[in-house]
């Protein structure tokens, strides 16, 4: 199959990229989007032939469930059942966090397919606040199942090239608009009778979680089987070691070693290549460059990355999940 790289730089170029996104979703095959978040491999949600052609391109098990991207809250009555309990809560959160980086899963209809699902009797909703992906979600008129668009296990994209490397020959379209601007992926809680239940760290934290209800961390014995959950997920292929805090970080073992680092270059020398995450030590912008760096520390032949820890503050709790997890040790 060839896959095409759709630009969207001119007014042309962005109404043609629609278009055959909009054609191909209709016809039931997914199509890589942009989100504000990473990339998204987007299908129609309502359809199983569709989302199982995801779960193939992606060769992601199918005990993994996927989340939906809804054109508009309406949308949320129709696929979820709200319990009363919950109800205000989640009017505060959508109201608050939609469109953006929150996924809330809920007690879902019996519309939603079982292969979105795996079966489980909720279903992970979010609206994408991304500009191109919202005129396509709303051209199409139909909730999109839309997992990050990499092979299974391995980095999330924040880039078309990302998702080329990873699914090229697999999909026929990817939507190009530049690089994600958040860059870690959405933070995902179960609102559940007053506390909310934070299931994946991410943009939205928990600090500002706080404000709507009590945040717990949902123990893992409660997760679903997802990848996202499991500990080596966002591996990039290099062995990565996660350095604890306030450790200087040495090129130890043999053959050459990358570092990761997080706002200065190390005091030693002997590193084989060297990405720093924020010169400045910014939360966002070490998120947004996150997984691009570990992709390129991953295709630079390194015998082994090392990766410096970042303060459990703000952001820093999702980047730092995301290391554990690229460590092996999520
Ligand atoms: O930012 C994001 O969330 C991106 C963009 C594309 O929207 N999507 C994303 O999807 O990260 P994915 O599939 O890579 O991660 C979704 C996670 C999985 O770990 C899955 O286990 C969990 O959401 N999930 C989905 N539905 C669930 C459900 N009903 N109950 C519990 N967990 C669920
Ligand atoms: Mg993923």
């Amino acid at each position: 199959m060839k896959t095409q790289i759709a630009p969207v730089r001119t007014s042309t170029q962005r109404a043609d990229a629609i278009e055959a996104a909009v054609y191909l979703l209709t016809g039931g095959y997914p199509v890589a989007l942009p989100t504000e978040t990473v990339y998204g491999l987007a299908a129609w949600a309502l359809n199983p032939d569709a989302v199982f052609r995801i779960f193939n391109a992606k060769e992601r098990p199918k005990f993994d469930p996927l989340i939906v991207h809804l054109p508009s809250v309406d949308w949320l009555k129709d696929l979820c059942v709200i319990p009363k309990d919950d109800l205000d809560l989640v009017q505060k959160l959508t109201d608050r966090f939609w469109p953006g980086p929150l996924t809330l899963v809920l007690p879902r209809n019996p519309i939603v397919p079982d292969v979105v699902t795996a079966g489980l009797d909720t279903v992970a909703v979010r609206i994408s606040a991304h500009p191109l992906f919202k005129e396509i979600i709303e051209g199409f008129g139909q909730p999109l199942a839309a997992p990050s668009a990499n092979r299974f296990g391995r980095i999330s994209p924040t880039t078309a090239a990302h998702v080329f490397e990873e699914l090229g020959g697999r999909i026929h379209l990817i939507v190009d608009d530049g690089p994600c601007e958040i860059g870690v992926e959405s933070t995902i809680v179960i609102p559940c009778k007053g506390v909310l239940w934070v299931m994946r760290d991410g943009p939205v934290t928990r600090r500002q979680l706080w404000d709507f209800a009590e945040v717990k961390t949902l123990p893992r014995k409660k997760l679903p089987q997802g990848p996202g959950q499991l500990k080596s997920h966002y591996a990039p292929r290099t062995p990565l070691t996660l350095l604890p805090p306030d450790t200087v970080p040495l090129p130890a073992g043999r053959g050459p070693v990358g570092l990761l680092a997080w706002c200065s270059p190390p005091l030693v020398k002997g590193f084989a290549h060297i990405e720093i995450l924020s010169q400045t030590g910014n939360y966002q912008e070490a998120a947004a460059t996150l997984f691009s760096k570990l992709r390129i520390l991953d295709s630079m032949g390194m015998n082994s990355i090392v990766a410096e820890s970042v303060s459990e503050e703000g952001l820093g709790i999702a980047i730092m999940d995301r290391l554990r997890k690229a460590s092996g040790n999520g």
